[in-house]
């Protein structure tokens, strides 16, 4: 290209606009690939929070006594996004307030006596086994302890599981 053709063409408005249109696109796209390297390096650290001076998690959510959970009752954790289910037998479990199809928040209707997704129908019983799909898993549980009759979920740690197990309810003694 000859130099006056180079000249012709750095003054060409259409090719300014363009280069600055170029640039702005590549500094947008360095932006949205900065901030989701945050995004990553902060989910990742929060990841790894360390265990509390006692070695628990500090998400662990003191649900009450034990005699404020009836047995075939499920009472809601909505800051915890947990449910405390106490079955029948007296068992306790702490199941997660999300779907296990695609993550939805699915709410207890006490009138069915079963969690019923709003966003695709699954249904799952009070040990959060499913009853109807699309949902493929029951829902995830988390870690209960009794400790001098008070209830302690630990919401830090979800269990992820298939199926309901006797051995994932805890009765208090
Ligand atoms: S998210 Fe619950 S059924 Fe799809």
């Amino acid at each position: 290209m000859t130099e006056k053709a180079l000249t012709e063409r750095e003054s060409d408005p259409q090719s300014a606009g363009r280069r600055r249109f170029i640039n702005w696109l590549w500094t947008g796209v360095a932006l949205a690939a900065a901030a989701e390297l945050a995004w990553v390096i902060t989910s990742f650290l929060k990841g790894r929070r360390p265990a509390s001076a006692e070695g628990r998690s500090d998400r662990l959510v003191e649900a009450g006594a034990v005699a404020d959970f009836p047995p075939g009752s499920v009472t809601a954790f909505p800051r915890g996004r947990f449910y405390l289910a106490r079955l029948e037998d007296g068992g306790l479990l702490a199941l997660s307030y999300r779907c296990t199809h695609l993550g939805c928040a699915v709410p207890w209707n006490a009138e069915t006596g079963r969690f019923e997704c709003p966003c695709h129908s699954s249904i799952f019983d009070i040990r959060g086994v499913v009853v109807r799909s699309p949902a493929q898993r029951a829902l995830d549980i988390y870690p209960v302890a009794v400790e001098n009759g008070i209830v302690q979920v630990d919401t830090g740690r979800a269990v992820k599981r298939s199926d309901f197990r006797p051995d994932q309810v805890v009765y208090p003694k």
